[in-house]
């Protein structure tokens, strides 16, 4: 378990950090003005930081009452199985507060996700995607 690493709700990110953090993790790309919505937008996130580096993230949006959604949790793959996911899955129930449902879409994880009282879905997930590719911009190296 990694001490030192210091977690905070909403607090200071930049979109390029949250960039190479969820390339990283999930090899997940998204346009600049994608990011800035995802910090801007969220009704709440965690970050999680080793000496000021972005070494985990997650968010979720919620209406107060009936349904929230947890989405973008990444850890670095350095800092993978150490319990990194595990607190900050912890913070965003936390600050969700009393709502009836709280989803998530995981590839992965499963049994982080079956551990902490979510169930897989009778349901089917459907999903409507817009149609616009977002191309990666070549790594600048900055
Ligand atoms: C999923 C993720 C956020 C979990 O963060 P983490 O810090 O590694 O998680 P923790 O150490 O707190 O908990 C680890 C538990 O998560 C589960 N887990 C984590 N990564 C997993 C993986 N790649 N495959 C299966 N289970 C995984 C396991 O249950 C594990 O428990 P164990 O180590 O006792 O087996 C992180 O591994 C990650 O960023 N993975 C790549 C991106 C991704 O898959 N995101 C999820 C989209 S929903």
């Amino acid at each position: 378990m990694h001490k030192k690493i210091q977690y905070a709700i909403s607090g200071d990110l930049q979109p390029d950090e949250l960039d190479r953090l969820l390339f990283a993790a999930s090899n997940s790309t998204y346009s600049a003005q994608e990011l800035a919505c995802i910090i801007s937008g969220s009704t709440a996130y965690v970050t999680a930081r080793d000496s000021g580096s972005l070494v985990g993230f997650g968010r979720m949006l919620s209406d107060g009452a009936v349904l929230a959604y947890i989405n973008n949790m990444a850890v670095s793959p350095d800092y993978q199985r150490q319990g990194i996911g595990q607190t900050i899955l912890d913070m965003l129930i936390e600050v969700t507060g009393e709502v009836k449902s709280i989803f998530l879409y995981s590839y992965t994880a499963d049994s982080l996700y079956v551990r902490n009282g979510f169930q897989p879905s009778e349901k089917r997930l459907y999903v409507r995607r817009r149609r616009i590719a977002v191309k990666r911009q070549p790594d600048s190296g900055a």
